[in-house]
């Protein structure tokens, strides 16, 4: 296989589709080992941002964007024409839910398509986009073996075109893992697509986990984030429980910890966040009725897990009783518009829902995240709001601060020292022992 041996050699040029949080840490790897890199996106500011040596993720510095784009080695493009120069074509376009809750994949049935379009013999496709096992060989599989410009034959895959699914598996921020040192699994198509798959990223990333099909690796995908979804959801519900027995779900957590066996720690929050754990369950629970299956576990993990922005509200409205207060006409500032600390991802962020659920009651909402200056227009809100600077001053107007997100940047003896009340629900004020009693944990 002529592919095998460009890889080998770093000839083999590399294109990603999809120029998101997944691609440029991609990018950035394959092209610190010499290869060529050449995105693809229709969103032009990217494009240009690439072009002007900036990076436009937070945690990654614009000095390694500038770095390999000066090296010649990280370029983009909206001009899809261009497929055919690259060798691997990766593609990590988003895979959000509709208003349904159902899978909305119309941004990788359209990349399936333009690739189609373009498809040379000899290239290696693979998907990197969470989504429902089967995806790979009943949804790409047929429109590329049907790509054959002439169209008086099929192309074969394994022989004409290599076709694999490896799930991508970033922590953004995570200090510890990076794009490269995170093992990844890899589902090929054929025999040959597996060997394409793995010579590729094995150039890049520390270990790779060949499995038996695209069907088993978009499958892990999906397990590994239903585990984290499910344990999540478990926890939330103990908070509820244990809150109303006055016992600090916390403290147990912590306690539980120091077992050496058997139990890993997942923490309560305000509900979850990014473009992974609200989402991808629900691949599987679509994909499963079609086999007549209910996936129950998952629909309850994501109901409690739904519910916890209103638990949050509800919290606060129980603590301005306390001080004779409604939440109806409350001035409320939320700390923290990222799903996660030290991130300025705000994708699906409970900071959004709890915005809507407190201005519904009659609450004045205002926002501050030093990541998230303002918020961007969503599939599902379009706030126009601008974060507030954090000072004395404006923390002291507020009648209620609620903690959403435990960005490491705030300074929590600052708003301490300045807020009226204060609903936790990260556990950060404990955690650095800043314990008051206008210090509520929900
Ligand atoms: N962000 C993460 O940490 C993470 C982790 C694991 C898996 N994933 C999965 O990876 C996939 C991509 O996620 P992301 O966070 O990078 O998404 P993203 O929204 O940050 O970026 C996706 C990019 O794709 C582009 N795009 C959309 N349609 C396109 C098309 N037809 N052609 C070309 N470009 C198109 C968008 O303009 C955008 O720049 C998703 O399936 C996600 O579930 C993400």
């Amino acid at each position: 296989m002529d592919l095998l041996q460009k890889i080998k050699n770093k000839e083999a040029k590399i294109g990603i589709i999809g120029l998101g949080y997944v691609w440029l840490p991609l990018g950035l790897a394959f092209a610190a080992k010499g290869f060529d890199v050449l995105g693809f996106d229709l969103d032009e500011r990217k494009i240009n941002s690439i072009g002007n040596k900036q990076s436009y993720i937070k945690h990654i510095k614009t000095e390694e964007v500038g770095k390999a784009v000066e090296s010649g080695k990280l370029k983009a493009t909206t001009d899809f024409a261009r497929l055919p120069e690259v060798d691997a074509i990766i593609i990590c376009v988003p895979t959000p839910l509709n208003e349904h809750r159902e899978p909305d994949m119309s941004f990788v049935e359209n990349t399936a398509k333009t690739i189609s379009k373009y498809l040379r013999k000899g290239q290696l496709v693979t998907l990197e986009s969470t989504t429902y096992p089967g995806t790979t060989e009943e949804l790409l599989l047929p429109l590329f073996e049907n790509a054959d410009p002439a169209k008086d034959n099929k192309y074969v895959v394994g022989k004409d075109f290599y076709l694999a699914f490896s799930p991508e598996r970033e922590d953004p921020n995570n200090p510890n893992y990076s794009t490269a040192t995170i093992p990844k699994v890899v589902g090929g198509v054929t025999e040959n697509c597996i060997k394409a798959a793995l010579e590729l990223y094995n150039q890049v990333i520390v270990k790779t986990v060949p499995v038996s099909s695209p069907k088993a690796a978009e499958a892990t995908k999906l397990l590994e984030n239903i585990y984290r979804s499910v344990n999540i959801a478990l926890v939330n519900e103990l908070k509820m429980v244990f809150d109303r027995m006055g016992i600090d779900i916390w403290e147990v957590i912590n306690a539980a910890s120091t077992k050496p066996f058997g139990y890993t720690p997942f923490y309560p929050g305000p509900g979850l966040g990014g473009h992974c754990i609200p989402i991808d369950p629900f691949y599987l629970t679509w994909k499963a009725r079609e086999f007549e299956i209910n996936t129950r576990f998952i629909e309850l993990a994501g109901e409690v897990n739904t519910y916890q922005p209103y638990y949050v509200v509800e919290k606060s409205i129980e603590v301005l009783n306390k001080y004779k207060k409604a939440l109806n006409g409350t001035k409320v500032l939320i700390l923290g518009a990222a799903y996660k600390k030290d991130i300025d991802d705000m994708r699906e962020s409970p900071s959004l829902k709890l915005i809507e659920i407190l201005r519904e009651r009659g609450a004045g909402v205002d926002y501050s995240d030093p990541y998230v200056p303002k918020l961007p227009k969503t599939r599902k809100y379009n706030y126009d709001m601008n974060s507030v600077e954090l000072t004395k001053e404006n923390i002291s107007k507020y009648d209620l601060v609620i903690l959403s997100t435990d960005h490491e940047a705030f300074d929590y003896e600052m708003i301490a020292a300045n807020a009226k009340i204060i609903v936790d629900t990260r556990n950060a004020f404990a955690k650095r022992q800043l314990l008051k009693e206008n210090i509520y944990k929900s």
